[in-house]
């Protein structure tokens, strides 16, 4: 039977509580944030200088197969969330909050929100700000850390028609601007500014007294985050601009699994080594 070896020792010096994203923010640290999924890539990310690690309801396209991340449900994120922490005991973890459990009102928010926690995540992260500050209110005010997300907010793709730059004219960069002050008073510990022009991220980044993370938001952000598949090439024919990629996993993985099965079709492979 095949079982994950015991965690790795932790990255030098991770973020140990939201009170390291506002000192990254003091001394200009840049936090490094990527998603995971799973035990097995949580542990090898923990191994890593990442700061922090998102269970993102991306899982829903990355390895569920799905076009859009509407699918996820509370019980979805916590099934990742647990397997992350399992992988990944010693690193922070935000977990997203799912498609319309913010909408729902405080209470039902709280409840998806404290089986996240309970699942092993640290905070949560919950998409938009306009209609629903008073559960982002509420959450941190129960003690639940929560993490913002402005921009491209994937959860509303439909309204938003597709996966687009956001905030491109004056009125819409004025509102990103206002939801941005709005969370911070509501008081969220970061947040996730998504797909837009690099100009306004870093004006809000000036603007605010917590830290955004940027993806596709251009270098003035205080962090950074990625899908760990899109940057280690995992994820061949998605290649959008604000990706860079920094291994080429599939030909790596096709590689591999080219010589097994070249082995086992020599009649190589099991040796007698590994055979009982
Ligand atoms: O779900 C996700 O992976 C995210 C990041 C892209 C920010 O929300």
């Amino acid at each position: 039977m095949t079982r994950l070896a015991d965690p790795p020792a932790p990255a030098a010096r991770p973020l140990d509580s939201i009170h390291g994203f506002a000192a990254a923010k003091a001394t200009g640290r840049k936090l490094v944030m990527v998603t995971a999924y799973d035990a097995w890539s949580a542990r090898l990310l923990a191994a890593t200088p990442v700061d922090c690690l998102l269970v993102g309801d991306s899982a829903m396209m990355v390895v569920h197969g799905e076009a859009d991340t509407l699918g996820a449900t509370p019980d979805i994120m916590a099934l990742h969330t647990r397997a992350v922490a399992r992988g990944a005991p010693r690193t922070f973890i935000v977990a997203d909050m799912p498609f319309l459990s913010a909408r729902r009102g405080p209470g039902a928010a709280l409840d998806c929100a404290a089986g996240l926690l309970r699942a092993g995540a640290h905070a949560v992260k919950i998409e938009g700000a306009r209609g629903h500050l008073d559960v982002v209110r509420h959450l941190v005010e129960s003690g639940i850390p929560v993490m913002g997300h402005l921009g491209l907010t994937p959860q509303r793709v439909h309204v938003l028609g597709g996966y687009k730059v956001q905030a491109r004219s004056a009125a819409d960069g004025d509102r990103l601007r206002e939801d941005a002050a709005a969370l911070a008073a509501a008081g969220v510990f970061a947040l996730v500014l998504e797909c837009i022009p690099r100009e306004l991220a870093a004006e809000v980044t000036a603007a605010l007294a917590i830290p955004t993370i940027g993806i596709g938001a251009g270098p003035g952000c205080d962090g950074q985050v990625l899908v760990l598949h899109d940057l280690l090439g995992l994820n061949p024919g998605f290649r959008p601009r604000f990706v860079r990629q920094w291994a080429d996993g599939a030909a790596l993985v096709g590689r591999g699994v080219a010589r097994f099965a070249a082995a086992v079709r020599r009649g190589t492979f099991p040796a007698d080594k590994e055979s009982f």
